[in-house]
């Protein structure tokens, strides 16, 4: 197999290519720049000579060429239309297929030249670029093994391992070089990567290399007995029992005494296998334990595969205060398997579905249309998810601006979680009820009334009784305090629009508060 380099024009992939293929010291080869060479003049000359259909003719044999006798030793970067080829498309599947992601307008701005003197026949405005951009990006990312979302060479080397442990990978394996300020990860997702007894299809795969670092596993009781044995090789394991009112202290106490029984060391990693209540309660522990050693994290709700799993938020609840304390600690690595969603109760599921929800009113686009339509959800929703929250934490890891629109619901969400005790609703369930409050706040009235029927469909409430408006105006106090001097609701203007640190009055707080328990 061959790494072969795809993506749009000004991603980067000739670049990418060439350092790649001499840090493996095999060679780089370049679709564009053999047809060059092949027509004996630019892209753009052939184009104005021959025409598109010629000049697609000529690159698909060429690359069918390349791909059929490639392997190994080459790195192959293919031109941004090689892909329309149904033929190129099929040769690709022997190949490790990687997706030089990039948005429009920094492609753009590599790519454009002064009028006249473009060697990219397909790169003449901006507004037809974004228009080809919008057109393929779809077909780059069904092809594509793996994404690196920010796709510079120093990203690209640091992924090399991941992608070359692709090559053993169960079928339809994917993979996402998730980047932050403060470090980058793989995300690998596929079906059946914790289906086997002995954790065989994880091998090869696992982000640390296992003969150094041992593995811990921190889990609650249901998940253990579901799919603590699918791992592969564990040091040992904890469990705490399941459930938010578990997010503590206390039980982040007996996770850093069972690892320090169990004799784990700073050069041993956690595995956090379950939902996002274990992911962001073995995370703490993970950064605290010794100060700080890695966290692999294995989501199991959908809660936690869509969002929790992701960006490194990692804290435990106090009585009074949901996710009071905790810190930021990156994963080493995140293994997502939507299979093990086929054994969540389906309560929890509906749950979950609301973290999609607001992904998708963040998002916009495709993946609003498809949540709106009330669809089943698979595989291909819960990636959009994924790269959704991985690119709005790669621009802002630490909540200082775009990553707080991630809290679109939750301020009123969490206020309900904890004048309820934790115990009356489920996270999604609360941040359902918050993305109604905050659509109210917004003005939304259509999309509010969209947003109740998906809720009330999946058996979501839209309504809860009895809260207490001092109680909850409290808690947001509360929660506006942790968050700083800004206030801190995040605001609706359409699905794909969303914007934080908007102002809401006290009295229009009340309304949507009071039309709730309405
Ligand atoms: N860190 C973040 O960025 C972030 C983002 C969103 C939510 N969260 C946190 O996530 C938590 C909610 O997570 P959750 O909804 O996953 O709850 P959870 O972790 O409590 O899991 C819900 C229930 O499902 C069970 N379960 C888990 N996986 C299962 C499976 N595959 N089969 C059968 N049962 C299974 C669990 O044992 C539990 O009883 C909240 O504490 C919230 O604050 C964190």
């Amino acid at each position: 197999m061959a790494l072969v380099l795809i993506g749009f024009m000004g991603a980067g992939k000739s670049t990418v290519a060439a350092g790649l293929a001499s840090e493996l010291g095999v060679a780089a080869l370049d679709s564009d720049a053999l047809l060059e060479a092949q027509f004996g003049h630019s892209l753009a000359r052939e184009f104005e000579l021959a025409g598109e259909e010629s000049f697609r003719a000529s690159e698909e044999e060429l690359v069918c060429r390349l791909l059929e006798r490639g392997g190994p030793e080459e790195v192959i970067a293919l031109g941004g239309g090689s892909v329309l080829s149904e033929r190129v498309r099929r040769a690709l599947e022997n190949h490790v297929t990687v997706l030089l992601d990039i948005d429009t307008d920094t492609a753009w701005e590599r790519v454009r030249e002064p009028a006249g003197t473009a060697q990219r026949p397909l790169a003449g405005d901006p507004q037809s670029f974004a228009r080809l951009h919008a057109e393929r990006r779809g077909l780059y990312e069904g092809l594509a093994d793996a994404v690196l979302p920010s796709p510079t060479l120093a990203a690209a080397r640091s992924a090399l391992g991941t992608l070359h442990s692709l090559e053993g990978a169960p079928k339809g394996t994917r993979m996402v070089w998730a980047s932050s300020a403060s470090g980058d990860y793989p995300v690998i997702l596929g079906h059946g990567l914790l289906a086997a007894d002995d954790g065989e299809a994880l091998a090869g795969l696992w982000p640390l290399p296992r003969a150094s670092s041992r593995g811990f596993c921190v889990s609650d009781e249901n998940v253990a007995g579901l799919y603590g044995g699918r791992l592969g090789k564990l040091a040992g394991s904890i469990a705490i029992a399941a459930g938010e009112a578990h997010k503590t202290l206390v039980s982040a106490e007996k996770v850093w005494q069972g690892m320090l029984e169990m004799g784990a060391t700073r050069a041993d990693h956690i595995v956090a296998l379950g939902g996002g209540v274990v992911g962001d309660l073995a995370g703490f522990c993970a950064a605290t334990y010794q100060r700080g050693i890695p966290v692999v994290q294995v989501p199991t709700t959908l809660v936690a595969q869509v969002d929790s799993a992701f960006g490194g938020k990692t804290g435990v609840d106090l009585p009074r205060a949901k996710n009071y304390i905790g810190v930021y600690h990156q994963p080493a690595g995140v293994i997502v398997d939507p299979d093990v969603l086929a054994t969540l109760p389906a309560a929890e599921y509906a749950s979950g579905w609301v973290e999609v929800l607001k992904t998708a009113l963040i998002a916009g686009g495709e993946l609003w249309e498809e949540v709106a339509s009330g669809g089943a959800l698979g595989e291909q929703t819960i990636f959009a998810c994924i790269r959704t929250k991985l690119a709005v934490v790669a621009a802002d890891e630490r909540d200082g601006g775009r990553r707080q629109v991630l809290n679109l619901g939750h301020t009123v969400g969490h206020a309900i979680e904890t004048v309820t005790h934790y115990a009356r609703y489920r996270h999604g369930e609360a941040v359902g009820l918050g993305l109604l409050a905050a659509l109210r706040l917004s003005g939304q009235d259509q999309l509010r009334g969209q947003v109740c029927a998906l809720l009330a469909a999946r058996g979501l409430p839209v309504h809860a009784d009895g809260l207490s408006a001092e109680e909850m105006l409290a808690a947001i106090a509360r929660d506006k305090k942790r968050l700083g001097a800004s206030v801190p609701f995040v605001l609706v203007q359409a699905p794909g629009d969303v914007r934080h640190g908007c102002e809401v009055a006290e009295s229009d707080l009340r309304s949507a508060i009071a039309e709730l328990s309405g």
